[in-house]
């Protein structure tokens, strides 16, 4: 879907140290005189983030998580993604469909076919420019995890989850690599920021 604004997506399993580059990039981006949003999904707007709170924190089947995350998606795109992009803005959003491929799809076996009708229905075409996924063994992930922060709902899973949410994700990049840039993100810090920012400099866009 042609827009003047640069839609970037941030993917990974918990754990693979995405937030913080995410400001960094916004950091990097403002500095060459882009207007950038920076958001996050499930959430993003208002309603998005009370469905957020529910999907985090309520059990429910893999079907019901999937419809929330759909419409709370749905309100980000139409409230926040796609007017900032049709004034040219760079939208940084932390998670997008590819978590639900990885997380409903890989991680609880749900129907990938059902996704996509989601998908085509919600986002009407629109897909990220590119997708920075944080590739890391779901092992490291967890010990990180473990050091970091109290877990939510998902984070509580156990490595086997993990290891198929990574391979959805491995699907994906799979099928799409050219919207994909893959970093290792086992790496120290500043080694997967110089991955970020070549992947960055690539797409000459800014
Ligand atoms: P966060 O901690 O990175 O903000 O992500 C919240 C959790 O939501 C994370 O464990 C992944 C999960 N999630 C899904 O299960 N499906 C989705 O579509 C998205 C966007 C996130």
């Amino acid at each position: 879907m042609a827009s003047p604004g640069r839609f970037v997506s941030f993917e990974g399993i918990d754990g693979a140290g995405k937030s913080s580059h995410i400001d960094a990039l916004a950091v990097w981006l403002r500095a060459r005189d882009h207007e950038v949003v920076v958001t996050r999904e499930p959430g993003g707007t208002e309603l998005a983030e009370r469905l957020r709170e529910l999907v985090l924190h309520s059990p429910m089947d893999a079907l019901t998580e999937s419809l929330l995350v759909f419409a709370g998606r749905r309100d980000h795109l139409q409230q926040r993604i796609e007017p900032a992009l049709a004034r040219g803005a760079t939208v940084l959003c932390d998670r997008f469909t590819d978590a639900t491929y990885a997380y409903q799809g890989g991680g609880r076996g749900f129907d990938a076919q059902v996704l996509a009708t989601l998908e085509a229905w919600v986002q009407q075409g629109r897909q990220p420019d590119l997708t920075l996924w944080f590739d890391l063994p779901a092992a490291t992930a967890a010990e990180r995890r473990a050091a970091a922060r109290a877990p939510d709902r998902f984070e509580r899973l156990d490595l086997a989850f993990f290891e198929r949410v990574r391979e959805g994700y491995a699907r994906r990049f799979d099928a799409d690599r050219r919207r994909f840039a893959r970093l290792d993100a086992a790496q120290p810090r500043d080694a997967v920021w110089q991955q970020i920012e070549a992947a960055a400099l690539e797409r000459a866009w800014w």
